[in-house]
Parts: C-alpha cells; structure tokens; sequence
C-alpha cells in the first residue's frame, strides 16, 4: 500500500449545457470533478483549496473512515466549512473496501455543481429561494450521464456519453447515481447487465434489463457484448422513479453504446451497414413492484454455510419514523408549502437543525453544551397509523439538534418506517461512517411482533444507502464500531434541506485502535 496525494483547487468554471452558460463550483475545472484510483490499504492524502467565495467540504461518501472521523467531510457535523483562501487536508485510508463510491460536496446544495442533474439556473440560488418560500424548489432541466444530458433534450445533442465497445467482450460499468433529487432507473437496450457489487461491496451476481438506483447508492455491473453488431448503437436511458407528490424532473437522459467495426473486418468500414439506434424500455415512473423485486435480489455473497457477520445480539434498538412534515410560516405573507405552510422533514418528527460549529469538535473537546443535546427519542413520542391515507391533524415538526449516544461496539437495529404525510414517497437514507445489512423491508406498519421472525439474518446485502420503501420499511443493522459522529440523513437533498437528518455519537473504545484519532492541525474553524 502507498500513499497518494491529490489535490482539489475549488474553483468556478462556466460550462455550457442545453444552450445555458453558468459558472460553476468545480474541482480543477472540471466537470464531472476528477476522479481519485486506489487501492485497498492505501492512504489518500487529499488537499482542498478553496479558491470561490462559497463555503465548502468534501464528502468521501460510503468511505468508512475509521478513527479518521475528521476526515469525513460533513460540514457542521465532523467539521466547519473550508472558507475562501483556506484549505484543508482531507487524510484517510482505505480498510477493507474495494468497488465504486463517489465523493462529492457536503454542503448546501454545491453537490449539484459538482455533479448531477443540471440546472440551467444556479442550484443555491433554487435552494435557498425554496427555503424561504417554504415551498417546492424548481427541478432539474435534465439528467446527465457523465455530465452531459444528451440527444433527447433540446439544444444538447453534442453533449452527448458515448461508449465506445468492442463485440464479444465483457465490461464493468460503475454507476453511480449522483442526483439531487431524483431515484433513477438505468437501462441499456437490447443489452442485459450482471449487478456483482452495490456500495462497494459485492453481491450475488444477478442478470437484470433494468437498474434502480437511489442518490448516494453505486452499483458495479458487467456489460457483456454481443459477438456480432459491427456499427450499432444502443441507447443507454435513464429517468426518475417518483412515487411522492410534487413536480419532479419527468425527462430522460441518454447516451450512446457504440459498437466499432472490428479491424479484421473482411468488408472496409463503409460497407458494413448502419443499424438503427435501439432504444431500451424503462418501467412506469411510480413502478413500485419492480423497485422492490430488484431490491430483493440485492444479497451478500454469504450463504448459509457461510453466513453474514450481521449482529445476531441487539444491544439497541430504534425505530424512527422517515417523512415529510410541515412548520409554521415564518413570513408575514402567506408561505408556498401546504396551506401556506413551510415544507418541514423529520426524522422521529424532530427536524434536524444545523449548529453553528462542528459536532464532532463539540464531542471531541468536550462542549457539546449548546451545540446539541443526547436525546434524539428511541422511537415517535406520539405513535400513529404511518401509513394511513388520513395523516395526523397536526404534520408540524419540532426541531431541534438531537443526537443519539452509543458505546463503543453497540450493536443497533434500526427500523425505519415510511409515514404518508403529505404523501408516501421513498426515502433513500446514507449513514456516514458504517455499512450496514439490510436484514428486512415490507409495506404498511411495521410489526414488531411478526416482521423481525422474517428476518433475512444469513445473506443480507451490506451497504451504506437503503431505500425506505414508499408506504412501507426498511431494519437495519450495524455495529457501531467506529468513534465519531455520524450523521444519518435522506440523500434526496431536498428532504435533507427540510431536516430530514439525525446523527449518532459513537464513544470510544478502550484499546488504542478503537479511539477516534486526535484531529489534524488544520482543521477548519466556522
Ligand atoms: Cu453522500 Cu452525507 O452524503
């Protein structure tokens, strides 16, 4: 293993889509930002500049940043922002993980610069007028696939993925969904796809046409090539999966799969004739049966012989309830969310408030007094049916900045249920810091009595992004194993805005390779 050093100068960038220039926030100029190659046991030393007048962190999203919480990138919950002209050293290693994850900005809405879906406008801008208003944000323009949104949208036909494949071969595709907004599904016509690894971790190979995938989850696939199509081309589509109310980004984007001509081609190239371009078929946007027959295959590569190191011994165990809600309006005049509300999202109907100063600092030093409290409740301080078509009378949430405590190696079981209040909608929930199994969903209530008898303890997938299912729920595993603060939030960014967001204090250990390590010298200060 070796060290590796990058560097990341944020910096603006105008780039041109559909016809629209903005200048950006990017990492060198670039646009999807660079991409970072290691392997397994290696360090990354990674320096951030801050070049733009935004504040900023990064997020290495799913890695597990053991005793390296510092590293990890949430602004205000393991660390203050890098401000203009400052920088920051981002320095973890890679343990006992191998695969696809992404990292992106954890701050605001400055992931969408970085990658994503594409707004003509600035995103900030669509948050923070959402923010105000109470209301909606505006979506997306278009989905892109490598930044570039592609033929099917006006004005952007030269902006257009293509990959370039040679017949018979086998290829693997790492995708990641890096939307804001929006779950996908992802599809290559006439082509079938090998899932081998979610969240960089393996799984039971299974064949499938199409792939969902939510924001914050990265699926590796094998794309084997046909032997025989010199000159085809195939589309590769992907669009929403929208179960919630509200108006969402309802296009598609596509990019090209090329096949070349073989070189030991009888015929010259311009004999071969030109195939039509085939296009793939995508389930219904709310197709609900196909995101839960795709999530089901989803299994570890464990069997019962060999099973899964889940946690057979619950030392904790919550349920905390994942959904939209509202808050009174702040203006004078009437606010945009439902009945001149504000739109509001909780978790166990506390709505996270961000604090001034980093949490993990507060732990660390020991100050947490002001900056949050220890009692996020275990489960709803007032239980109800969730997932009734007739929602509680009062959908205000209370807000606060609530974090749960664990010892050091507490094993945790979380269910967390969908509400319908104001509509049921999947939720896709990251927890920093741990990958976890995902050891049972279902639809309606969950039912403490007969759901966990049903539990997959064997071979559950372990990841570190679950979908709530829309009008059901998802039980979780893992061991907190890892000292910091973590936090747990929707990666639907607009839903994380709204509050959906909690986190946990893992303490430390007692032997020296179970505390969290001292933080760097340069960490930033808010
Ligand atoms: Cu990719 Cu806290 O997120």
């Amino acid at each position: 293993s070796i060290t590796r050093h990058y560097k990341f100068d944020i910096k603006l960038q105008n780039v041109t889509r559909l016809c629209h220039t903005k200048s950006i926030v990017t990492v060198n100029g670039q646009f999807p930002g660079p991409r970072i190659v290691a392997w397994e046991g290696d360090r990354l030393v990674i320096k951030v500049v801050n070049h733009v007048q935004n504040n900023i962190s990064i997020h290495w999203h799913g890695i597990l940043q053991l005793q390296t919480g510092w590293a990890d990138g949430a602004a205000y919950v393991t660390q203050c922002p890098i401000q203009t002209s400052q920088s920051y050293v981002y320095n973890f290693t890679i343990i006992g993980q191998r695969g696809t994850l992404f990292w992106h900005a954890h701050i605001s809405w400055l992931r969408s610069t970085v990658y994503g879906e594409w707004w003509n406008v600035d995103c900030e801008a669509v948050i923070s007028q959402a923010l105000q208003t109470g209301g909606g944000p505006n979506v997306s323009d278009a989905y892109t696939i490598n930044g570039l949104p592609g033929p099917l949208y006006n004005c952007s036909a030269k902006d257009t993925f293509k990959l370039k494949v040679k017949p018979g071969k086998t290829y693997l595709l790492r995708l990641i969904n890096a939307a804001l907004n929006h779950e996908l599904f992802f599809s290559i016509a006439n082509h079938s796809l090998t899932v081998v690894e979610a969240d960089a971790v393996y799984v039971k190979p299974f064949e499938t046409n199409t792939l969902l995938i939510a924001p914050g989850q990265t699926t590796n696939v094998l794309l084997k090539t046909k032997p025989q199509y010199p000159n085809a081309t195939f589309f590769m589509t992907a669009r929403p999966y929208v179960t919630g109310l509200g108006t969402f980004d309802n296009s598609t984007v596509a990019g090209i799969l090329k096949y070349e001509i073989p070189t030991n081609t009888l015929h010259s190239a311009a004999s071969i004739k030109k195939l039509p371009l085939f296009k793939p078929f995508l389930p219904p946007l709310n197709d609900t049966s196909f995101a839960t027959n795709f999530t089901n295959q989803l299994r570890s590569l464990a069997s019962a012989q060999f099973p899964a190191n889940v946690p057979q011994k619950v030392d904790r165990r919550f349920f905390f309830t994942i959904g939209l809600g509202t808050s009174p309006c702040q203006h004078n005049q009437t606010c945009q969310g439902p009945n001149g509300t504000m739109f509001a999202a909780s978790i166990n109907n506390i709505s996270f408030a961000q604090p001034t100063t980093a949490l993990l600092q507060a732990h660390f030093f020991g100050q947490s007094n002001g900056v949050y409290t220890s009692d996020f409740p275990i489960s709803p301080i007032i239980p109800f049916n969730y997932t009734s078509s007739t929602p509680p009378n009062n959908t205000h949430v209370s807000n606060g900045t609530k974090l749960v405590v664990l010892p050091f190696n507490t094993s945790v079981e979380l269910v967390m249920q969908g509400t319908s209040i104001l509509g049921a909608e999947s939720h896709p929930l990251h927890l920093h810091g741990f990958n976890f199994f995902v050891v049972g969903q279902g639809f309606g209530n969950f039912d403490s009595n007969k759901d966990p008898a049903k539990f997959n303890l064997v071979d559950p997938i372990k990841r570190n992004t679950v979908g709530v299912p829309s009008g059901g729920w998802v039980a979780i595993r893992f061991l907190a194993d890892n000292p910091g603060v973590w936090f747990l939030h929707c990666h639907l960014e607009i839903h994380a805005s709204w509050g959906l967001k909690m986190a946990w204090v893992v303490l430390d250990g007692k032997l020296p390779n179970q505390k969290l390590l001292p933080p760097p010298v340069d960490l930033p200060k808010c």
